[in-house]
């Protein structure tokens, strides 16, 4: 039978600060918008650099089924060990096939296996990876034996680079959505054939900063070319932001697609 699910999509919690906010307001998001499931970039979660298992339990007992990530995965090592033995983490499906965890999954939502792809570009990005299309190309044939309801995560710093992957994967997966930038873009639609895209579903984290870092420090690195330490902002105000997709279970086509952007001022 055919039936609407719901799910919640936050782009990259960034440190302490981000996990607050986010604390802060996902069940009231949760009820609010009557969300099924729950998918969050977690590559910055730890202090800006990385996760760690217990961040990703934390995020489990909010309800969060599937933690993507992108080029700060391996921050911290513990992680590493964690996706050899779990698939609820993912990291970018075009690093080498010989790295450890995976870059899509499955899980049960309502009685519907709903998957979840991570990607990463190739554009202005610190690591090489393999052609984000070709594997993109290569994980639907796996997944269309077991689900049309799909959902990729395209960790990537270009915005053309992920409009070309919105209309690559246009009528063949449910969501695109970018991550990475760490800043909201207003662009969210359905595309031509069904799919909803949006460039970037932002961050969760300090406004009062930039992309979540102190900015005082990444002013002067921009200012002298000069090597500084990122730190997690907590400057005042706050913002947690990302996209609520409707998809027909049947299709897998999106009915709708709804930003999420959210600022306070309250102490953290
Ligand atoms: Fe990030
Ligand atoms: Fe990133």
């Amino acid at each position: 039978m055919s039936a609407i699910l719901k799910i919640l999509l936050i782009g990259d919690l960034f440190g302490k600060t981000g996990r607050s906010i986010f604390a802060r307001h996902i069940k009231a998001l949760q009820e609010k918008h009557a969300i099924d499931a729950t998918i969050v970039n977690g590559e910055n979660a730890a202090d800006g650099k990385g996760i760690t298992p217990d961040i990703v339990k934390f995020l489990q007992e909010h309800q969060v089924q599937v933690v993507t990530t992108g080029n700060h995965v391996w921050d911290k090592k513990d992680i590493i060990s964690y996706m050899s033995e779990h698939d609820t983490v993912l990291r970018p499906a075009n690093y080498p096939e010989r790295c450890p965890g995976t870059g899509m999954t499955f899980f049960d939502c309502k009685g519907f296996t709903v998957g979840v792809i991570n990607l990463m570009g190739r554009l202005f990005m610190p690591v090489q990876l393999d052609c984000p299309f070709e594997k993109a190309e290569q994980l639907l044939k796996e997944s269309q034996a077991i689900t049309p309801i799909m959902i990729v995560d395209f960790h990537a710093e270009v915005a053309a680079e992920k409009q070309a992957l919105g209309y690559f994967l246009d009528g063949r997966v449910s969501v695109v959505v970018g991550t990475h930038t760490h800043v909201q873009t207003a662009d969210a639609m359905i595309l031509p054939k069904g799919t909803a895209y949006l460039t970037d579903l932002g961050m969760g984290g300090s406004l009062n900063s930039m992309i979540g870092a102190k900015k005082e420090a990444l002013l002067y690195k921009l200012m002298t070319q000069m090597p500084v330490r990122h730190e997690v902002s907590s400057d005042a105000p706050y913002v947690l932001s990302g996209a609520v997709v409707a998809i027909d279970t049947i299709t897998g086509k999106s009915l709708s697609i709804e930003t999420v952007y959210i600022v306070d001022n309250e102490p953290l």
